[in-house]
């Protein structure tokens, strides 16, 4: 779709939900709802950041999450650990910068070095930014933040909006879209600070048949709001 005369959000925020119930309803192993999930990923990723889109934040794995079973939580883990080694370069080769949010702790040793793999090989990359929360809580990481300004000693007269966002996981710009899939409507934990003022759109499609033609139509909807951040306009 042709992207010119639409209103492009700088930074789109993605809660990736239904890889399970995507599975079971074709009566196959949740596990091949989340291989099916991570490959979508990949494509969906790519083509909002050549839309003009500056960042896209995905809730890949909440702190939560660590409450699913043994084998699915051993499952993704293994999962991540080999997508994001095999991508490395071809995250690399399109200019994408990754990031990831969330804690280092309950992560395996070869997760989090493929993780600082990618973090370094991406580090300059100009094309956009993919934030991957991981081991993500949006509590966890106000706490962290306010953990992080206190050790540095900072003044109160010194804290505001812009500093705050500093101590972030990552200093990225506000969330202007938040997209969740498969008729869940929650937040569950993700970017509270960062979502304050997005428009949020939920849809009943499940993560895995989210493609790039359901992101033109989110992307036509988002358009057509009226983004006010507390403002009136008296003239309309
Ligand atoms: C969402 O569906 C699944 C998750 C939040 C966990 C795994 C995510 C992926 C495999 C995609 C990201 C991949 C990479 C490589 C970063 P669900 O299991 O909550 O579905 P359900 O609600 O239908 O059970």
């Amino acid at each position: 779709m042709d992207y010119n005369n639409l209103k492009v959000p700088a930074h789109v925020g993605i809660i990736l939900d239904g890889n399970g119930r995507w599975a079971k309803e074709k009566g196959m192993n949740r596990t091949e709802g989340h291989k099916e999930g991570a490959k979508n990923l990949k494509i969906l990723g790519k083509y909002i950041l050549s839309k003009g889109v500056k960042v896209v934040s995905i809730y890949a794995f909440s702190s939560e999450n660590f409450k699913r079973s043994k084998e699915e939580v051993t499952f993704l883990m293994n999962l991540f650990t080999a997508k994001f080694s095999e991508e490395l370069n071809s995250f690399h080769d399109d200019n994408i910068k990754v990031v990831f949010s969330g804690r280092r702790e309950k992560l395996s040793k070869k997760l989090l070095y493929v993780m600082d793999k990618l973090t370094e090989k991406t580090n300059h990359n100009t094309g956009g930014i993919l934030n991957i929360c991981l081991n993500y809580s949006a509590r966890n990481e106000i706490i962290d933040m306010v953990k992080k300004i206190n050790n540095d000693n900072i003044d109160n007269s010194m804290i505001d909006e812009k500093l705050i966002s500093k101590y972030m996981y990552n200093e990225l710009p506000d969330i202007d879209f938040l997209i969740r899939t498969s008729n869940e409507y929650r937040l569950s934990n993700f970017m509270l600070w960062q979502l304050s003022y997005a428009e949020l759109y939920f849809c009943k499609t499940y993560f895995p048949d989210f493609n790039t033609d359901e992101f033109d139509n989110a992307i036509l909807e988002y358009t057509k709001r009226d983004r006010r951040f507390g403002k009136i306009d008296y003239s309309k």
